[in-house]
């Protein structure tokens, strides 16, 4: 692959998509649009210039975002124990790390942009491909990005308004919001000029993210180190080794096994990022050997970060603050440099959190751009810029989507609701590798994954999703109702063949004529009365 000349190292659409899917597993006929007869080669294709460094970077960059300085607490809360904790943490990543081994046979078999789309296209057909596309481009990409910008807001003004302890604590909303619309903008521009650049931000904010990280692990060992493991008694005046005072670090830990799972779910926000590399498997220089090699490295360095920065967590700070902090960073940074740490930490999670958001930016746009060449959304958003060779009206769209977001959404719901479609398509996406080893046996996989990682993968997923469905139905339903609304709209644009083009000016014609006839009619009423 890496030996062909650049233009023809992605035909296009690639033969992967361009063949028909068997019938038994066809939800719909695969129709292709044969974008190069509208738009041209230049216009419709991304170049390759990803290496294995730069997607490690993408993968770590995504994943430590937000999660790590916040969910700490809620997984001490429902585990109960620092071993149990400390277990959930591990358990989440060895998670991604499974589900990453099969997303990179399917991503080194079907080296394409787009992630989990192409491989249920050829999978199942393409039903749940346009279900893919529709929750991802309308709702649960720019949703994650509006959720971990704001974060990132929220901590910006907290820093503006260092000097005023009490404002700081409940920063006025319409300022978080604004910096939060900034933010979009900014790195949306920044991805719009260039690739290149985009990376670049990304790796420069991935080893500040991996340094602080290993800082905060650091300051904890030692500090373990000082108390001595399980001599020191808990003193609660400087607050050293708190949690590691007990017999066993199980001591007090729940015995209810819907707590774990709830632990889980939060855990795993913080590793979510994990499958991002796929979303860009067209545009490595060398998918085969890179997309493997980045997708475990990059979990597992995760993991070991993780762990660490929850030692030190739980060796400085004592459990009924852990328990009930939201910013657990932010109190750890507090107790070890005092003022100053009110000042560090937030810096830290202002760029951990820029760095997702780009990262987040980055890949999400590439779903728009993907699903558009096999018109699922409209055309449009397949459009590479003639000059900077960026997929820029996907990133406008999900930039203006994500503001809206912003501007009008309730974040806690968007959480549960990206979580919950998330892991559903996270699962399709490793039954589609069943489904496809059986289904197309010749496929070149240049990577085959051992049939026991998908099989351990699904029953956690389904295990986890049945638990979250019993824990927030009314997220549940509400998902399934918008996954649902997707169905009559693949029907017309791609089961029918109406097309979005048709679509949207026959929607707009109907408007029209709605508006004509109420213009046409009330004047009259009025005249009459
Ligand atoms: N793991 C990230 C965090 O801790 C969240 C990633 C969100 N996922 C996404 N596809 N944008 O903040």
């Amino acid at each position: 692959n890496a030996l062909l000349p650049p233009n023809d190292r992605i035909p296009f659409p690639p033969p992967s998509s361009r063949q028909a899917s068997s019938p038994s597993f066809d939800f719909g006929a695969v129709h292709l649009i044969p974008l190069s007869s509208t738009l041209s080669k230049s216009e419709t294709e991304l170049p390759q210039n990803l290496t294995f460094w730069s997607g490690l970077a993408l993968i770590i960059g995504m994943s430590i975002g937000s999660g790590i300085f916040a969910s700490p607490g809620p997984v001490f809360a429902y585990t109960g124990s620092v071993g149990g904790a400390l277990g959930v943490w591990i358990l989440a990543g060895l998670l991604a790390i499974t589900g990453g081994l099969c997303y990179a046979e399917l991503g080194a078999a079907i080296p394409d942009s787009g992630g989990e789309h192409p491989y249920l296209m050829r999978a199942y057909g393409s039903l749940p491909a346009f279900l893919f596309s529709w929750t991802g481009v309308t709702v649960t990409r720019p949703g994650s990005v509006a959720i971990i910008t704001v974060i990132c807001a929220e901590y910006l003004v907290r820093l503006l308004l260092y000097a005023n302890p009490s404002a700081a604590d409940n920063p006025p909303m319409w300022l978080v919001k604004l910096i939060a619309l900034l933010c979009i903008g900014g790195l949306t521009i920044v991805n719009c000029i260039s690739t290149r650049l985009g990376t670049a931000v990304q790796d420069v904010f991935t080893v500040l993210k991996l340094v602080s990280l290993l800082v905060i692990g650091t300051i904890g060992l030692v500090k373990l180190g000082e108390a001595g493991i399980g001599v020191n008694k808990n003193s609660g005046t400087n607050g050293e080794s708190h949690n590691f005072h007990h017999s066993s670090i199980f001591e007090g830990g729940s015995r209810n096994a819907g707590d774990y799972a709830l632990a889980l779910y939060s855990a795993l926000w913080a590793y979510d990022g994990w499958n991002n590399l796929n979303m860009v498997a067209g545009e490595l220089k060398n998918p085969a050997r890179d997309l493997p090699r980045a997708i475990v490295a990059g979990p597992a360095i995760v993991i070991v970060c993780y762990v660490l920065a929850n030692i030190a967590y739980y060796a400085v700070l004592p459990e009924d603050v852990i328990v009930k902090s939201n910013t657990i960073a932010m109190d750890f940074g507090k107790r070890v440099f005092g003022h100053v740490g009110g000042i560090i930490i937030p810096l830290i999670v202002i760029g951990s959190t820029l760095g997702a958001a780009n990262a987040s930016i980055f890949s999400g746009a590439r779903v728009a751009y993907v699903s558009a060449r096999s018109s699922h959304v409209p055309l449009f958003l397949g459009k590479i810029h003639s000059q900077y060779r960026t997929p820029f009206n996907a990133l406008i769209t999900q930039s203006v989507l994500s503001c809206i977001f912003i501007l009008f959404g309730s974040f806690t719901s968007l959480v549960n609701f990206y979580s919950m479609i998330a892991w559903l398509f996270y699962l399709l996406a490793v039954l589609a590798l069943v489904v496809l080893r059986w289904k197309e046996p010749h496929l070149e996989r240049p990577y085959r994954v051992w049939m026991v990682m998908p099989a351990i993968f699904m029953v956690v997923v389904i295990f986890l999703l049945t638990l979250s469905v019993k824990g927030a139905p009314t997220e549940a339903i509400g998902a399934l109702v918008f996954m649902g609304s997707g169905v009559p709209l693949w029907w017309i644009v791609v089961r029918k063949e109406i097309g979005w083009e048709v679509l949207g000016q026959t929607l707009t014609r109907s408007i029209g004529a709605v508006f004509s006839v109420v213009l046409h009619i009330l004047p009259s009423q009025i005249r009459g009365s």
